[in-house]
């Protein structure tokens, strides 16, 4: 069968060209999207009086099929076809003759594909806001049931001062927060209906693109005909928010990792998330945020590989562009599942609260709320916190916690020390007391967790 774009050549394409050149592995993940833009497009144009209605009809009920024949994988996809354009072009003239040719009237592939791919993102953007979402919702639920939790909170992964568990998982809810308003503020600019810029140029024919854009729910369309072959910035976009997605859920992994360790002992994940070694029959292994972690790097490479294809791009549609494709569908393929696995992973984390709060009661993790307590009886900050620094110095000479010490052997370091400094050291009013906006303190803990819900629910 000679090409749909045969005419001008006097040669067969070789083999090997075909399948260098051939996207179609790939690219059918597009049908969808194809068929739809294909389905405005031919309203469109006979609409416009570009073609006539029966024509139109013929196209779409051909189109139509065709869809169901691939859905019900009925559909042979040929690596002479080029890409999934060709593939259901090339049936349609199977199906309903030469006015099949009709179809492909002031389009190119060059901003067919860009339309396809807009329609794809836009529905994906979507998906994984849900998915973020959900694992968001999580998030909180485990945080509602551990607000009084207590843990150690880390600076420099060193035991810095103690916290409330659902204060730590809220972090992890704003990071996730900041990436859902950034799919939305990329949304906007994947939004535009490029359809009607043809090869490059625009078109000759009388089209009606605002008519296309309203069929398929575009906001806006494109501007400028040579720009809208030519950007992938859309896809850039996404691409790094995904590799900030990406980045959150590993780091976010890899504190599962260290907390089911034995050396912290945090947390129990249930057998049913959990793998085990081949050769050792004692391990229970942390996998899945193993493999979290591990997608993170593909998806930063991604977000690379894209911006190097372009860098050197003359405008305006390079055959370059059809390495946009893979980086794109692997990043979904990897961030998806992440997200959807987390949200179910953590609702099969039991929280070891005992070794929680056992791992707060060494470390001298109340030298902070000491120093505070010296500051409020009036001393200057720097000079409670030597006056601290040197009553730790002591406690690790006696091999001691600040909560052992006796009343007299801290009044040998300042005489501002009195009764009350037991108030100070304990752990559970330490954290209750941090109450300021956004600090850990039960009461703020709490008011975190009611604005994180009411936004969710919005
Ligand atoms: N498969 C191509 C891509 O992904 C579609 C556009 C091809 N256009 C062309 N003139 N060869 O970019």
């Amino acid at each position: 069968m000679s090409k749909l774009w045969g005419g001008r050549f006097s040669k067969e394409t070789s083999e090997l060209v075909e399948q260098f050149t051939a996207s179609i592995h790939f690219d059918k993940r597009l049908y969808k999207q194809d068929i739809a833009g294909s389905i405005a497009h031919v309203k469109m144009l006979a609409r416009q009086k570009i073609i006539a209605p029966e024509e139109a009809e013929s196209i779409i009920k051909g189109l139509k099929e065709i869809e169901d024949e691939i859905k019900k994988g009925q559909f042979d996809f040929l690596v002479k076809d080029e890409d999934i354009h060709m593939a259901i072009e090339r049936r349609l003239h199977e199906k309903i003759g030469p006015v099949a040719s009709k179809l492909h009237t002031a389009r190119s592939r060059n901003d067919q594909i860009v339309l396809d791919m807009r329609l794809y993102l836009k529905e994906q953007i979507e998906e994984i806001i849900t998915l973020l979402r959900r694992l968001m919702l999580s998030l909180v639920e485990k945080a509602e049931a551990h607000v009084e939790t207590i843990m150690p909170g880390y600076t420099h992964l060193q035991r810095a001062q103690p916290i409330s568990l659902a204060h730590h998982l809220l972090a992890y809810v704003q990071m996730l927060k900041r990436d859902e308003e950034r799919l939305r503020d990329c949304y906007k600019r994947v939004d535009i209906m490029p359809l009607g810029s043809a090869a490059l140029a625009g078109t000759t024919f009388p089209i009606d693109r605002h008519f296309v854009a309203e069929l398929l729910g575009f906001s806006k369309v494109g501007e400028n005909s040579i720009d809208s072959v030519s950007d992938r910035d859309f896809i850039i976009e996404f691409l790094s928010i995904s590799a900030i997605i990406a980045m959150h859920l590993s780091r976010m992994a890899e504190e599962l990792v260290l907390w089911s360790s034995q050396e912290f002992n945090f947390i129990e994940i249930d057998d049913a998330f959990c793998t085990g070694s081949s050769i050792m029959p004692q391990k229970k292994n942390p996998d899945i945020a193993e493999l979290v972690r591990g997608k993170s790097g593909r998806v930063i490479g991604n977000l690379l590989s894209l911006l190097i294809v372009l860098k050197g791009l003359p405008l305006a549609y390079n055959r370059d562009l059809q390495e946009d494709k893979e980086p794109l569908f692997d990043t979904i393929d990897a961030i998806k599942p992440s997200l959807e696995i987390l949200a179910q992973l953590w609702v099969n984390i039991t929280i070891k609260k005992q070794d929680m709060f056992h791992a707060t009661q060494k470390g001298f993790l109340l030298a902070t709320d000491l120093a505070d307590y010296l500051a409020k009886k009036g001393l200057g900050f720097r000079q409670a916190h030597r006056v601290v620094g040197e009553i730790v110095k002591y406690c690790q000479e006696q091999g001691k916690e600040l909560e052992n010490l006796s009343l007299e052997e801290m009044q040998r370091f300042s005489p501002l020390i009195e009764q009350d400094v037991k108030d100070a050291l304990d752990l559970k009013k330490a954290v209750a007391r941090r109450n300021s906006y956004g600090g850990t303190g039960f009461e703020e803990v709490k008011r975190q967790i009611e604005k994180i819900k009411a936004e969710l629910s919005s």
